[in-house]
């Protein structure tokens, strides 16, 4: 890479050298998550399709690359308090489970509304739980509050460096596995996921493509990039539950000025998608994690002139942890 373009992306939370550093801390605990293809979803999509599957990663989601590497980050002071968090989600039993590997407590705070089976998996790796009610208010509250009580350390779900350069290495990994890759889909909730996608990808090739996917009833980010500044939404409703947080003051810079584009895709449009990884890649994931593949099917992609030389691309299967009665309520009102 030149000096100038290595330079410029060096002004952000993480770089390839931290990227790097992350993959050497979390290799041993981390899987390397298999890539899958399919003739049948590339023939519908007209591309190359490579799905990393991070939906078989530890903890059932990419969010256990970037909780490992804060949690492996720590001193042995620093970590003797544990560590705190408040996520109704996906980081909430990954900080759980990189904790209990470190020996160390993890405290999360998770609102009343919490999808079941992620407060579940939060339990299941000893994370100790305290419920907020759902606003971000209650969360920040009682997340301060512990804090105080524990003296532990407080772990961002994605506005935090450490958390932005593990999730990076998912890059790496793609890279390494699928070198011709021009084009990667991300999932974007807060954008630690694609801060670090996008942060090393753009440095090992400055050619790729990184897009977004972000569900209508939480487009906040497209919404950004059109205005030029973060824009927050007074509420969201989509099926991707994942999706729902806005971006952090460490991740909209590369959002800003590193992710190419954003695809904005209807809930219906994420399940047709979770469908088809059901029957034809036969895995589990959940709405969020299935939203790159509505995204490469959406008519937005396929009818932007710019994408038409999008033919290796990879997508992000951010994650698998499914509400089954969730889903069967979903799909039970569709038919
Ligand atoms: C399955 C899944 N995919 C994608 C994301 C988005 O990640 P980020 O908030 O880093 O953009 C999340 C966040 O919780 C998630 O759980």
């Amino acid at each position: 890479m030149e000096a100038n373009a290595e330079a410029s992306i060096n002004k952000y939370a993480a770089n390839i050298s931290s990227i790097k550093e992350a993959q050497g801390r979390i290799g041993s605990y981390v899987h390397k998550t298999p890539v899958f293809s399919s003739e049948t979803l590339n023939s519908i999509s007209g591309r190359n399709l490579y799905f990393k599957c991070e939906c078989l990663q530890k903890g059932g989601a990419f969010k256990f690359r970037g909780a490992c590497n804060a949690v492996f980050s720590l001193t042995d002071d620093q970590a003797a308090k544990g560590v705190v968090t408040h996520s109704s989600g996906n980081h909430a039993s990954a900080l759980s489970l990189a904790a209990k590997l470190r020996g160390i407590p993890a405290h999360i705070v998770i609102p009343k509304n919490a999808p079941k089976c992620k407060v579940e998996n939060v339990m299941r790796y000893g994370g100790q739980v305290i419920w907020s009610e759902a606003t971000m208010q209650s969360r920040e509250e009682v997340a301060a509050k512990v804090l105080r009580d524990t003296g532990g350390v407080l772990i961002h779900p994605y506005n935090d460096s450490r958390i932005i350069s593990g999730q990076g290495t998912i890059s790496l990994e793609l890279l390494e596995q699928i070198p011709q890759i021009d084009t990667i889909i991300v999932p974007l909730s807060g954008g630690g996921l694609i801060s670090g996608v996008a942060l090393a990808a753009k440095s090992i090739n400055p050619a790729i493509r990184v897009l977004a996917a972000e569900p209508k009833g939480a487009d906040d980010a497209a919404r950004s990039k059109k205005a030029g500044n973060i824009v927050t939404l007074p509420q969201t409703k989509t099926i991707a539950d994942g999706l729902r947080a806005s971006l952090g003051s460490l991740t909209w810079p590369v959002v800003r000025d590193l992710v190419d584009d954003i695809i904005v895709v209807e809930d219906k449009e994420i399940i047709e998608a979770m469908k088809l990884c059901y029957q034809i890649l036969k895995v589990v994931v959940e709405p969020s994690g299935a939203i790159g593949l509505a995204a490469v099917l959406s008519n937005t992609f396929r009818n932007n002139p710019t994408w038409n030389d999008c033919n290796n691309v990879g997508i992000v299967l951010s994650g698998g942890n499914v509400d089954l009665d969730v889903l069967w309520e979903f799909l039970n009102k569709q038919v």
